[in-house]
């Protein structure tokens, strides 16, 4: 844990006594933590759903709800579970002290509070949701890149397939040579764009001039026979001469290739996908139409958050992992760019349903 984490940290205190929020306030806030008080347990669980505190210093006898009973909820709870809590008890009553501790407590401190002793407990258990916060992190990482191998390396190989499968004598070869090519060097495209997720943990991405139509061309061409497979036409209304900023690998195998995959996975056969571009003084405006199954509200805000679950079938039962949407987010901001989301769900608006996603990225200046 750095100074700064530690300066930011929040911690909750949860006492119906306000002379011990008092002295616990006092000594924390000297240490120039960030404190939020709750008065008993149900206040606590309210202070919860808007604010999530880094630590919980809970009191065992409290009205209402008491110190047990908070730590339960707040333990089957997916959004609180994780925070550690440590009880406050008035004496050291063992017996208080083990039931804490089977109802997921980390840690306990007893009344009269010892300043030194509490402010080392509270550090001990700062740094370590700090640093198990870190690996949970980097394990979605790891998670990330295999999908990106697994997810983006399957449709080179996918490609590679059908055109040998539909080559039936060599003089056939010529026709599908193109093809052939194209995946293959989807392939290595998708190798470098594991390399560039490495690069964009350690912000090292490095961005270059694109052309936006041949981009959305290049992976048009790479998904066409998913296209065809759903018999969706796709519309490309961008200017030849658009230039973008961003990094190719990545713009065209992840970027493109996940909203399209989405897009046709979410879309109904005979259906279309629109793409347009708007140019600005400084940058341009992209925007790719589906009239698609749509996404709830509650959907559209977990979108880019790895940890919740969006996944969901595809209309014809294609499956995923969810980690399409985040990984997008990431590199449209290594791009300096942003992303925002519209969608209406075809259950509420069965005659104007369907999802758009706006991109807006930096152009190449003008000479
Ligand atoms: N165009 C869309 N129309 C409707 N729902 C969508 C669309 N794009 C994304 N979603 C919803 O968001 C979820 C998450 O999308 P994301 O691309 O992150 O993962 P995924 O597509 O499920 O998996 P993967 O990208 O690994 O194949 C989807 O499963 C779906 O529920
Ligand atoms: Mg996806």
């Amino acid at each position: 844990m750095n100074d700064q984490q530690e300066q930011n940290a929040r911690i909750l205190i949860v006492d119906d006594t306000p002379k011990n929020v008092q002295i616990l306030g006092t000594i924390l806030k000297q240490k120039g933590y960030r404190i939020n008080v709750a008065g008993n347990g149900l206040q606590a669980l309210k202070v919860v759903e808007k604010i999530i505190p880094d630590l919980i210093l809970l009191d065992i006898m409290m009205p209402e709800l008491d110190g047990f009973e908070t730590c339960k909820r707040l333990k089957a709870s997916q959004q609180t579970k994780d925070i550690p809590i440590i009880f406050l008890t008035a004496r050291t009553d063992t017996e208080d002290i083990v039931r804490g501790f089977e109802l997921g407590a980390v840690d306990y401190v007893t009344k009269p509070f010892k300043s030194t002793e509490l402010l080392v407990r509270v550090r001990t258990h700062l740094d370590l949701k700090f640093s198990k916060d870190l690996i949970t992190k980097a394990s979605n990482e790891r998670k990330e890149l295999l999908h990106v191998l697994c997810h983006d390396l399957s449709n080179p190989f996918n490609g590679m397939i059908s055109a040998l499968n539909m080559i039936e004598d060599y003089s056939m070869f010529e026709d599908f040579k193109e093809h052939l090519i194209s995946a293959a060097e989807n392939g290595l495209d998708t190798i470098q764009l594991v390399r560039n997720m490495r690069a964009l943990e350690d912000h090292k991405l490095e961005l270059e001039v694109i052309n936006l139509s041949e981009a959305i061309a290049k992976s048009y061409f790479l998904l066409s026979d998913r296209f065809s497979e759903k018999q969706i036409e796709l519309e490309v209304n961008v200017d030849a001469y658009l230039n973008i900023i961003a990094e190719r690998a990545s713009f065209i195998n992840s970027v493109m290739n996940n909203i399209f995959t989405n897009a046709l996975k979410f879309s109904y056969h005979y259906s279309k996908i629109i793409v347009e571009a708007r140019q600005t003084e400084d940058y341009a405006e992209i925007s790719i139409r589906d009239f698609g199954i749509g996404m709830s509200e509650k959907l559209l805000n977990d979108l880019f958050d790895v940890s919740k679950a969006t996944s969901r079938a595809g209309t014809d039962g294609e499956t995923g992992t969810g980690f399409g949407m985040p990984l997008i987010e990431k590199f449209i901001k290594a791009y300096g760019g942003a992303i925002e989301i519209f969608s209406k769900q075809k259950k509420e608006h069965p005659r104007d349903h369907g999802t758009e996603i706006k991109l807006r990225l930096k152009i190449e200046p003008l000479a």
